[in-house]
């Protein structure tokens, strides 16, 4: 490997997906999987398939559809998982088997219940059988930085001379300092026999908001690799984020001299999309990727800007794909100009997609003079992010409310293409809707989480509502963009009703009750 390159190991799939309910369907995994090889992601890791039959065909349709990005399936030291990644594995180009065990002595102890003899000897076996089924094997020791240094050194021994080409070194409970992660990487690269021949990775958790710090460090002391995901999310308080890590290296390029092979100008779409199918909106104070990161507010710093960029900006919005929000589209626009500006944008749609998205772009002209790259982005993402029919349709809703007459929704809905009405009270007009739908539907789901954002300035902009469902330990997000909020909110409430009912169908299917917690 180049030493002057950093590798990218994307873990949103993964990693990611382990934030509580950000659980994606297959389709809305392979549209983050095409973004990361769009983007230039080097390793995409895309499930752990002996998890679930649904981890294992995301897996599998992944890998034999990305052609331009390592696919890597995680496995623990198990001959049943390890056979399983390999055929989860079988269709892609360049596959990778990301084995791990943990080497602390208190995960040895009371988690696996092993002695650190018989966790070096399951090191041998597992990572010698996956070399034997693919040629690139990861070996992770989890929660290495808790563990005692030399039996770490000796595990990650063991692992090189077994075959791992990647040698993995995770700081599961976020509890490293950088100082000291820097120091870990560095000895084990001076140490173990082998180290010199296999690539260093840093995979770091941000219990301590330290999860980007623990990856430059530990780039600073011989890792080559970075394991991250797209906004940071992941396990409890998520993972390294990419854009923040590749953008550090980028505009601190002479104190680090290495380069990724990431296109940073994808990092904002990347960011909306991963939003959108997981409904973990990031805050706007988010480094890169937050709505606030290149917004400027006071006279001062607007005035240093107007004079000279470079008072108070340190890398330009456009790096990172933040297009000026041009005014591009409108009411008389055609569909070529559409399509034409959707291509600049980077989406490829079929001809049936683009006639659908088409009539939506003019009913949203309709309601809004200006079309902002935004408005497409989004309006674009809710025809997208539903996978299968749908049990719920919105037919026609009216709400009435303000300070003289009780909220109260009146809803059409089509359940399984049969009309149904009925109208409702609330405690204001959301609540009158989302009780009117759990009526009408029958479901017994809790909200979560909701949310409204305006896409672009102006009392006339789609307004874009987030939510998230919980009933019986499934969650799912949904997400739905109109000029009138209200409107926004019924079809986010029924788009993540209708994702709850296909994870249901297909835990029926599976025999499973409720959904397993991982
Ligand atoms: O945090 C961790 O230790 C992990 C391993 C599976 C790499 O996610
Ligand atoms: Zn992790």
């Amino acid at each position: 490997m180049d030493q002057g390159m950093i590798r990218i190991f994307d873990t949103t799939l993964r990693d990611g997906e382990q934030s509580p309910g950000a659980s994606m369907q297959k389709e809305e995994k392979l549209q983050i999987a095409r973004q990361l090889e769009k983007m230039g992601v080097d390793v995409i890791e895309a499930g752990f398939p002996v998890a679930s039959p649904d981890d294992f065909a995301a897996v599998a349709a992944i890998a034999s559809e990305v052609r331009n990005s390592s696919i890597c399936a995680l496995s623990r030291c198990r001959p049943e998982d390890l056979e399983t990644a390999a055929r989860a594995l079988s269709g892609a180009a360049a596959p990778r088997i990301h084995l791990f065990i943990a080497t602390s002595a208190l995960h040895m102890e009371k988690k696996l219940g092993l002695s650190p003899e018989a966790v070096l000897e399951t090191i041998d076996r597992s990572v010698r059988r996956a070399a034997g089924l693919v040629g690139d094997v990861e070996f992770s020791a989890e929660d290495a930085t808790r563990s005692d240094r030399d039996f770490l050194a000796r595990a990650v021994g063991v692992a090189i001379a077994a075959g791992a080409r990647t040698i993995n070194i995770p700081d599961t409970v976020g509890y490293a300092l950088p100082s000291e992660f820097r120091e870990l990487v560095a000895f084990l690269v001076a140490t173990v026999p082998g180290a010199r021949e296999v690539v260093f990775s840093a995979h770091c958790h941000n219990d301590l908001g330290l999860a980007v710090a623990n990856s430059l460090a530990a780039i600073e002391g011989g890792a080559r690799q970075i394991e991250c995901t797209i906004n940071g999310i992941g396990e409890r308080a998520g993972n390294a984020a990419m854009e923040e890590v590749v953008m550090a290296l980028k505009v601190r390029r002479a104190a680090f001299g290495l380069d990724t092979r990431v296109r940073s100008e994808e990092f904002i779409r990347a960011s909306r999309l991963v939003q959108t199918i997981t409904g973990m909106l990031v805050q706007p104070n988010k480094a890169i990727v937050g709505a606030n990161a290149f917004a400027h507010e006071s006279g001062i710093h607007q005035d240093g800007l107007l004079k000279d960029k470079r008072t108070y900006e340190i890398m330009l919005p456009e790096q990172v794909g933040l297009s000026e929000g041009a005014l591009v589209l409108g009411k008389h626009s055609g569909r070529h100009a559409f399509r034409s500006r959707l291509e600049t944008l980077g989406y490829r749609l079929s001809e049936e997609e683009l006639s659908q998205a088409f009539v939506r772009f003019k009913k949203l002209a309709d309601q809004k003079k200006d079309i902002y790259d935004e408005d497409l982005e989004t309006l674009l993402s809710e025809g997208t992010s539903g996978q299968g029919a749908d049990r719920f349709r919105l037919e026609r809703l009216a709400v009435s409310g303000g300070t003289l007459v009780p909220p109260t929704a009146t809803i059409v809905l089509a359940v399984d293409g049969e009309e149904r009405q009925m109208a409702g009270l609330g405690s204001g007009p959301v609540d009158a809707i989302y009780r009117t739908l759990s009526k009408l539907t029958g479901s017994s789901a809790r909200l979560l989480s909701f949310t409204v954002k305006g896409i672009t300035g102006g009392s006339d902009a789609l307004g874009e509502v987030t939510v998230r469902l919980e009933e019986d330990g499934r969650v799912a997000a949904g997400h739905g963009a109109d000029t009138d909020i209200l409107v926004a909110s019924a079809r986010a409430y029924l788009e993540a009703l209708n994702r709850l009912e296909r994870k249901k169908e297909r835990d029926r299917r599976a025999g499973v009750v409720s959904q397993p917690v991982l």
